[in-house]
């Protein structure tokens, strides 16, 4: 028997997994309760950048495999398999993670099944507990001649490579309370299954938590980094270099050592501060006050940008008012404004939080993004968005690089050298090679390097 697929929810996460599903051979319906985002998804258009996402929808409806529709009585009556694969946005102030969309699709759905068995896959990022919880609200939604389930099967997937991390996951997690519901799902990731990724079957707590442990962690290893930076920043040393030497140990390793600006978008901050909620409601206050530590280490380096360039721009300030920052009516230039490169999401961008600091401290910001001017455009319309890098550093009294998009990494001194007003640079991801800059005549600050 062929499976049918349905995905709830057809956003960042849902639209993905459900051309994906189409890619490995499944007849597949997107839902939605946004009529224009079904029509404008139906055509290939996809309001968020992703690299070969748009290829993939537009193959898999014109081969008739993929199909998208507000209607949840046609995916009830149809499709044997359900991810849910809507929003848990963050609460206002970060206080948890807002259950209404994955309740409210769960409930829908449930309502909707008329198939005699049917499973409902949760995907969503949750606090832990709410499989169990969904589970007993979809049993009591059937009489017993309906068979239907539920597990947990978290997304790992990255921005910028969301379609090579579904079709190829390096593993796959599923809570399950059933033999049969672990079976079914095996026979949706039987591709996986034969190039030998890891199967880790385990039961709802388990599935729930291995998501926010793993952005925890990374969230961790970024944040560790950067507590060194501020070691390096304070004595001297070279922070990439010791970032290289540790990575070396295996059992360390060198990748999410960056140091920088720190981490944003949409997930490992929301994450991380609905998972200290989670524990805080738990009881567990050491481990929130662990959580709430390296979210604090992450947000003191955009601080860290804020006084470097008080202090690079401060120096003909004369006056005397101590409420007068040093950056007002200076021209300042920021390269980069998502949250990382091959990306358009400006969610809890440091770029952006930067840029929005600097004009509100009164500097005249022009911003520059290959990607991203358009969703910055949209929280922060006052800043000046142009098309270029020359563009935005036209006249400026300093630049700031907050994204490390290829392009800036390839920027030489040459090519801002009699664009600028003032040869001052921050460069807040660490990627360009400072003493270069320096012999041009130019103040480069990076992080995690004395300045
Ligand atoms: C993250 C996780 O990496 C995925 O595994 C997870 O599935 C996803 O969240 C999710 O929960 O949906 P993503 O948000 O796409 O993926 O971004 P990352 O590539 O993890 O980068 C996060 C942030 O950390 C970025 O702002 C990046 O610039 C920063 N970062 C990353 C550093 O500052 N230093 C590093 O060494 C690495």
């Amino acid at each position: 028997m062929t499976l049918n697929i349905s995905v709830i929810g057809t956003g960042y996460l849902g639209a993905t997994h459900a051309a994906c599903m189409a890619e490995l051979g499944f007849d597949v319906i997107g839902v939605d309760v946004d009529p224009e985002k079904i029509d404008s998804l139906s055509r290939g258009d996809l309001p968020f950048h992703e690299p070969g996402l748009p290829e993939l929808i537009r193959k898999h409806v014109d081969s008739g495999r993929l199909r998208f529709t507000t209607d949840m009585g046609e995916v009830g009556a149809w499709a044997d398999v359900h991810f849910i694969a809507v929003g848990t946005p963050q609460l206002p102030g970060g206080t948890g993670a807002d259950m209404t969309y994955v309740d409210a699709a769960t409930t829908s759905l449930a309502q909707a099944i008329t198939k005699d068995r049917a499973l409902i896959v949760g995907k969503s990022t949750v606090p832990v507990g709410t499989a169990a919880r969904l589970y007993d609200l979809v049993k009591a939604e059937k009489n017993d001649d309906v068979d239907l389930s539920l597990a947990w099967n978290p997304e790992f997937l990255r921005e910028g490579f969301a379609v090579k991390d579904t079709v190829e996951p390096d593993r796959l997690v599923v809570g399950t309370r059933h033999e049969a519901d672990e079976q079914l799902l095996r026979e949706v990731y039987a591709e996986a299954l034969d190039r030998s990724t890891p199967w880790v079957s385990t039961d709802f707590e388990t599935a729930e938590l291995v998501k926010v442990a793993a952005n925890a962690f990374l969230a961790t290893k970024i944040s560790f980094i950067n507590a060194f930076s501020e070691v390096t920043e304070t004595v001297g040393g070279d922070i990439a270099t010791l970032a290289d030497a540790i990575g070396f140990d295996e059992r360390i390793g060198r990748k999410f050592l960056n140091a920088g600006v720190g981490f944003g978008g949409g997930c490992l901050p929301k994450d991380i501060r609905a998972l200290q909620t989670r524990v805080g409601e738990l009881g567990l206050d050491h481990t929130m006050r662990f959580l709430n530590e390296m979210d604090h280490i992450n947000l003191r380096r955009r601080d860290r940008v804020i006084s470097l360039a008080e202090e690079i721009l401060g120096g003909d300030y004369a006056g005397t008012d101590e409420n007068h920052s040093a950056v007002e009516g200076k021209r300042i230039a920021v390269l980069g404004i998502t949250f990382k490169p091959l990306s358009d999401d400006v969610r809890d961008s440091p770029g952006l939080d930067i840029a929005g600091r600097l004009y509100n401290a009164g500097a005249d910001v022009s911003v520059y993004d290959p990607q991203g001017n358009a969703n910055a455009a949209k929280r922060f319309p006052r800043l000046g968005y142009v098309d270029s890098m020359t563009e935005a550093a036209r006249g400026a009294d300093l630049v700031v690089l907050t994204t490390e998009w290829n392009e800036f990494k390839q920027l030489a001194p040459a090519d801002l050298n009699e664009v600028v007003a003032k040869r001052q640079f921050i460069d807040a991801r660490n990627v360009l090679p400072a003493p270069e800059w320096e012999q041009a005549g130019w103040t480069i600050a990076q992080l995690g390097r004395k300045f």
